[in-house]
């Protein structure tokens, strides 16, 4: 399956950082993370999930862009092709992980596309912070105005999709997050001057180490794997395109390092204001979506931040989906020989169908429960807290223990064209510290260990 000749290849070590960059930054940073950090006691979440991402996420990226660049394989295809008949498990689990993401995640992109709309249009400007409230409940609790705009999100994902690799997902990338970045910076310094920025601080940055539990950890490792689009075999797909030159470890690190820095500012922007407007941190999934429009009100040229805001958004939403879509297309044209367009049309509409009952289930589809939890939780945690540290922990026994040391040299060095001292921790992590770290933390959670 070694197709090198004719795959498409990341041209500049630009393009290779923005699409991996922009596959990790997007509603895992500035929807999710707060979410999550807000119903894990904000300062203890945030340390593990740090320390995570250093710690697990950056080592398993790297062992994701070495198996991806030096089979240059889907995620299927390349533990086959590294010698790992065997290891089929890591190609199932990615595709299950990233179909039940792309429809719980296009159904959050929709409600970004619905609010842009809104904002444009004026509708989004409330005085009182309960009316924000009660216009998303009324918004997210309709019966078909949720899956119109999921619906719309998943076509325009096919519609970029469908122009191919490298031209379709750098040029929107490259030129749209820098913009994100320094929009989200300057709402970071406004957050700093409501009137409870310091308790809202306190909350993020000021750890409760007796509020760590075996769920704080669960849901900050899963986090960690979420935000960096981790353990599906999304950075493998896309390590498979990189050029030799491309130079893995500085690619790691740098989306590591850019990833967390959006979480953070998230963060920033976020808890200020739920302490200054009143809202519960542990809201759940709509924090953000009730929150983030009242910072907007107060805003001088409110409307015209919000509405560029929520377009940003969007398209980190969709950088980050074109990634996840691109896992099962790859396995549906490289193993299953389908067209690209056969492969994009097969992917919209697994999505289309459960990305629908992901978008009920804040309404019509509430009562739907499966161990208490509606089909859009059940997806986003079954996605996030077990598939993905799933495939970390495959990934990694198989790259520590599978991949010949001169292969993973030949890859962190990029031929010898870098010089990397750390291989020898890189093997020992990839061998011990992240399956058995992983490990843990899944069975502390299920209250084995
Ligand atoms: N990392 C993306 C985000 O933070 C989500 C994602 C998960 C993308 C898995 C691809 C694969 O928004």
């Amino acid at each position: 399956m070694n197709n090198q000749n004719n795959r498409a290849v990341f041209v500049t070590r630009l393009g290779a950082i923005a699409a991996t960059a922009g596959s990790a930054v997007g509603l895992g940073n500035i929807w999710r993370f707060p979410y999550e950090a807000g119903t894990h006691g904000g300062g203890a979440f945030m340390l593990c999930y740090i320390l995570f991402i250093f710690i697990l996420g950056v080592p398993v990226i790297c062992a994701e862009f070495i198996l991806g660049r030096s089979t240059r394989c889907n995620v299927f295809g390349a533990y086959k092709a590294a010698g790992g008949r065997n290891w089929k498990l890591a190609g199932y689990i990615g595709i299950l992980a990233s179909l039940m993401i792309l429809s719980f995640y296009s159904v959050v992109a929709g409600w970004t596309v619905e609010y842009f709309i809104q904002s444009a249009s004026g509708a989004l400007d409330f005085d009182n912070q309960q009316l924000y409230h009660q216009y998303f409940d009324d918004f997210a609790t309709s019966s078909w105005r949720p899956v119109l705009f999921t619906v719309l999100f998943l076509i325009l994902n096919f519609l970029v999709l469908i122009r191919g690799v490298t031209k379709g997902i750098e040029r929107v990338s490259n030129i749209l997050m820098p913009l994100l970045l320094l929009i989200l910076l300057v709402f970071s310094i406004n957050s700093l001057t409501l009137d409870k920025a310091g308790e809202g601080l306190a909350f993020l940055f000021r750890p409760d180490f007796s509020a760590i539990d075996p769920s704080t950890l669960l849901g900050a490792m899963g986090q960690a794997f979420f935000s960096l689009s981790l353990g599906l075999g999304c950075m493998l797909t896309y390590g498979s395109y990189f050029n030799n030159r491309t130079n893995i470890g500085r690619t790691a690190l740098t989306t590591a390092i850019l990833d967390t820095v959006v979480a953070i500012m998230s963060g920033v922007i976020i808890f200020p204001a739920v302490f200054t407007y009143g809202v519960s941190p542990a809201a759940g999934p709509t924090l953000v979506f009730e929150v983030l429009p009242a910072i907007f009100h107060n805003l001088p040229g409110g409307v015209i931040w919000s509405t560029l805001f929520f377009f940003l958004l969007f398209v980190a939403s969709l950088s980050s989906t074109i990634s996840m879509s691109e896992i099962s297309i790859a396995y549906f044209v490289e193993q299953r020989h389908m067209s690209r367009r056969s492969a994009t049309v097969l992917n919209t509409a697994i999505a289309l169908v459960f990305g629908s009952l992901c978008a009920l289930s804040f309404g019509p589809l509430r009562n739907l429960t499966v161990g208490g939890m509606t089909v859009f939780t059940l997806f986003d945690n079954m996605s996030s807290n077990v598939c993905l540290p799933l495939g970390g922990i495959i990934v990694s026994l198989f790259v520590g223990w599978r991949v010949k040391r001169p292969v993973i040299s030949d890859q962190m060095t990029s031929f010898g064209t870098y010089r990397i001292r750390v291989i020898g921790a890189l093997i020992f992590c990839l061998r011990y510290i992240c399956p058995v770290a992983i490990g843990i933390i899944m069975l502390n959670s299920l209250g084995i260990i």
